[in-house]
């Protein structure tokens, strides 16, 4: 363990202790404790001012149910201090090496179901994570990760409930080993009010049909990875990374290894045509890994940074797990529409959706194989 790294569990600690804020002051059941940078110590706040921030384009963790001392010490280290507390570290390869496995399925991939599955998630009025709409869109999105799932019946699909009314939705394909390749996308959107009008086609319903289309053509294809493949798709992240941050203090808790988590949030808009590496809050040595897949299969890559909580891959980063963000555009020239009415069907761009469903799919066919 690195010294900045101690420093910061004892003033995180410290703070646990000594700074916890004036809980006296507002009602609890109707607030959230939210963090909007590792010094921020934290800061109760309602649901409507969580919806504003997010209108707002500012990024926060929920933090008002992570008991984990480490977790909130993680959340509490800057960027800057690499947290190499992966131990466990993995070696990744240093080259792309199965696409003669990867090639083929590569070639079924389509914009055909894409295009189907993100009509109807933008045709829910909004997916917000705490309301009706949200919910349904939670059920139609079991229901048809089900119906994909069922071309092999090795595949599990589970419902990972939340102290919400919106589940995460965790689909399986078991390995030979128990160790896991994750990709994650969140399915929840906002509109800037519980009910608001927010589409939420870029963000994220495009990380979602990535995703599915994934999983489609590893169904299809029956295929048997080495280690266990599972896709994720968070509820509540525009609440703060919730959902995330409660399936991976889970497999915290359960001791689960994971080698690798690959976040897909935003893949639909890209003016640049380029799939963007994000570099900072994340695992480097997986960051540069999945570079290299995704150069091998889709070209040159762009690169860029998205600040503190930005989105789900924190959650697996706080709970020790190596984390990476690949998003479909640098974040200055990235959708000018989310978390709006203007997050729209309209605005997807197929061929970046086809490009990040060939990424997706070649991440994890090579790294079934590490
Ligand atoms: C849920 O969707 C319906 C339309 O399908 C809409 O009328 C209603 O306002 C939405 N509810 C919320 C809470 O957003
Ligand atoms: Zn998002």
């Amino acid at each position: 363990m690195q010294l900045p790294t101690i420093l910061a569990l004892v003033a995180s600690s410290a703070w646990l202790t000594t700074a916890t804020p004036s809980i006296e002051a507002v009602d609890r059941r109707a607030a959230s404790l939210i963090k909007t940078s590792p010094e921020d110590l934290g800061t109760w706040v309602t649901e409507e001012e969580k919806l504003s921030l997010t209108a707002q384009g500012k990024h926060f963790i929920d933090i008002t149910d992570i008991q984990d001392p480490a977790v909130l010490a993680l959340l509490s280290t800057p960027d800057s201090e690499e947290v190499s507390l992966v131990a466990r570290a993995v070696t990744y390869p240093t080259s792309a090496t199965r696409q003669s496995t990867a090639n083929p399925l590569l070639a079924q991939v389509s914009t055909s179901q894409p295009q189907s599955w993100m009509q109807t998630l933008c045709n829910f009025h909004n997916r917000y994570y705490r309301g009706v709409n949200g919910t349904a869109a939670g059920t139609w999105l079991f229901n048809t990760a089900t119906s994909i799932a069922a071309a092999n019946s090795a595949i599990t699909v589970s419902k990972f409930t939340h102290s919400f009314n919106q589940p995460s939705i965790i689909v399986k394909i078991p390995g030979t080993s128990p160790s896991l390749v994750i990709v994650g996308a969140h399915y929840d959107s906002t509109g800037g009010s519980a009910t608001a009008r927010a589409p939420g086609a870029d963000d994220d319903g495009s990380g979602v049909v990535v995703l599915l289309e994934a999983l489609r053509v590893l169904a299809n294809a029956g295929y048997a990875p080495k280690n266990t493949l599972e896709f994720h798709f968070y509820g509540g992240e525009e609440g703060g990374l919730l959902g995330s941050a409660g399936v991976f203090s889970n497999y915290k808790s359960a001791g689960k290894t994971v080698l690798a988590m690959l976040n897909q949030d935003m893949a639909g808009y890209s003016p640049g045509g380029k799939i963007t590496v994000y570099t900072d809050y994340v695992d480097s040595s997986l960051t540069a890994y999945a570079k290299i897949v995704a150069t091998a299969y889709t070209g040159t890559t762009a690169t860029s940074s998205c600040g503190y909580g930005c989105s789900d891959h924190a959650s697996a980063r706080s709970n020790g797990f190596p984390a990476a963000y690949f998003g479909d555009e640098p974040i200055g020239t990235s959708s000018p529409y989310i978390h709006s009415a203007q997050d729209a069907y309209s605005t997807i761009q197929w061929p970046t959706i086809l490009r990040h469903s060939k990424f997706v799919l070649a991440f994890l066919v090579e790294a079934s194989f590490i």
